[in-house]
C-alpha cells in the first residue's frame, strides 16, 4: 500500500537505479521515470491552470498524453506533449486519435529542456525536485507573463507558489499540486 505512493515510488526509483539500472533515470537525459498522472488529478491540474480554448498546454515528459488529451477534449485547447521515450510518444498519439483529438495536439520526441516553450500559455509538469530545478531557469526564462505552471507534487525551491493544493486520490493518498505564474522575472 505505501509503496504506491507516487512520491515515494519516484524516490524509490531514483535510489534503485543505480544499483539495477532498469529505470529512465539510466540515461543522462532523463528527468523522470514514467508515472502516469492519476485522471482525478489530471482533471485538478488543468482547473487549477484555468484552461481555456484560447491556450497552449504543454506538458514536459507528457507519459501517455494524458494531460495534453485531456486540455484538447475537455476544453479545446491546443496541447503538445513532449517526451524522450519514442514509445510514449507512440501511445499518446494512438490515444491522441482514439479520442479525437489529433488536430489539436502534437507530441514531439525530445528533450524537454531543448524545447520552445515561448508558444505555452500553460506549462504542465510531473517530473521530480531536481528536474525542476533545472527546468526552472528555461520556464522563467522563456514563458511570457501571464503563463500559468502547474507541477504535481514537485515544487520548484525558493520561487514560491501562488497556491498550493492537496487533492484526494487512489488509495486515499493525497496529491499535492502547485500553480505559479510567470511574471517576466528569469530565476536561475
Ligand atoms: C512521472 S512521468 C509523467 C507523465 C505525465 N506527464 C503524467 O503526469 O501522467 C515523467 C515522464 O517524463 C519523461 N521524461 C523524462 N525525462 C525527460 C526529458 N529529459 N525530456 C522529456 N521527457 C522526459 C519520462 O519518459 C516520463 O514519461
Amino acid at each position: 500500500m505505501v509503496s504506491r505512493h507516487p512520491v515515494l515510488v519516484l524516490s524509490i526509483c531514483i535510489v534503485l537505479e543505480p544499483a539495477l539500472g532498469i529505470f529512465t533515470l539510466a540515461t543522462p537525459q532523463s528527468l523522470a521515470p514514467y508515472l502516469p498522472t492519476p485522471q482525478p488529478v489530471v482533471e485538478r491540474m488543468l482547473e487549477l491552470a484555468q484552461v481555456t480554448a484560447q491556450d497552449v498546454v504543454y506538458d514536459l515528459g507528457c507519459g501517455d498524453g494524458r494531460i495534453v488529451i485531456t486540455a484538447a477534449k475537455k476544453y479545446g485547447a491546443h496541447a503538445v506533449g513532449v517526451d524522450i521515450d519514442p514509445e510514449r510518444i507512440r501511445e499518446s498519439a494512438a490515444k491522441a486519435k482514439a479520442a479525437g483529438v489529433e488536430k489539436l495536439v502534437t507530441f514531439m520526441l525530445q528533450d524537454a529542456r531543448k524545447v520552445d516553450l515561448s508558444p505555452a500559455t500553460v506549462v504542465t509538469l510531473y517530473l521530480l525536485s531536481s528536474a525542476n530545478a533545472a527546468l526552472r531557469p528555461i520556464l522563467t526564462g522563456q514563458l511570457k507573463p501571464g503563463a500559468r505552471i502547474v507541477s504535481h507534487a514537485f515544487d520548484m525551491g525558493d520561487w514560491q507558489p501562488l497556491k498550493t493544493e492537496h487533492v484526494a486520490s487512489d488509495g486515499g493518498f493525497s496529491r499535492t499540486l502547485y500553480l505559479w505564474i510567470a511574471d517576466g522575472k528569469v530565476r536561475p
